[in-house]
């Protein structure tokens, strides 16, 4: 499973890079436009931390067929592993079928349905964004989710499942369960799945025994 991180904060994601395998970074507008910087400085500071082996994904903005294709065209070609993310409205759609006859490397995304993301796994999507904790909000999001990784596998779709919306490590741990090839989480999510209290309470008893007994907190002599 491919693990991405839905943040505009680069040092979170410097960070993390550390500590976990990260695949690479999502955003959206919303993400952009409440980190206080611009789309330019986003991408400049996610760049500067990224492999060129790890993916990036910024999303278009315009709404309609011209426009979302110039600005798919102009993220594509930001740098390598660069992908345009598209909603899929019937614009959208349009779009995402034209950019992958281009060539172009595409996540589908703003998906509220497994029939959404099937439509664009067929306009050859590489990667489709069910919203996970919305769709938990409106239904059965994780019902969905299992229906569009058995509606990919029994059409023989190569779109991979990348999760996206969610509120807490649970619902990433379902994906996970369920087979989704990839998710992306905030970073305070991520966080909150690494940082067992009950392994460093653990860790805490090592130290003590070993203190206790050697001396040191350190195993050689
Ligand atoms: O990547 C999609 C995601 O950013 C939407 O998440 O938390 O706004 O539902 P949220």
């Amino acid at each position: 499973m491919e693990l991405f991180l839905d943040t505009a904060n680069a040092q979170a994601v410097a960070e993390l890079s550390k500590v976990l395998t990260i695949a690479g970074v999502t955003t959206n507008p919303t993400i952009i436009t409440k980190s206080s910087k611009t789309a330019k400085q986003v991408f400049d500071e996610m760049n500067a931390v990224l492999a060129p082996e790890q993916k990036m994904f910024l999303q278009t903005v315009a709404t309609d067929f011209d426009g979302i294709m110039d600005e798919a065209r102009y993220i594509c070609g930001l740098r390598e592993n660069m992908y345009v993310k598209i909603p899929v409205t019937p614009t959208g759609l349009q779009a995402i079928k034209v950019a992958k006859q281009e060539g172009l490397k595409v996540l589908a995304t703003a998906i509220y349905s497994a029939d959404e993301a099937f439509f664009a796994a067929m306009n050859g999507a590489d990667y489709l964004a069910p919203y996970l904790n919305r769709m938990c909000n409106l239904g059965d999001g994780i019902q969905q989710v299992s229906d569009l990784i058995e509606m990919l596998d029994n059409n023989g779709l190569d779109s991979k499942v990348c999760a996206a919306s969610f509120k807490n490590g649970l619902q990433v741990h379902e994906l996970i369960r369920l087979g989704a090839q990839a998710a992306t989480v905030p970073p305070a999510v991520i966080w909150t799945m690494v940082k067992n209290p009950n392994t460093q309470i653990a860790v805490d008893e090592f130290t003590v025994a070993w203190k206790e007994t050697f001396g040191r907190t350190t195993f050689a002599e």
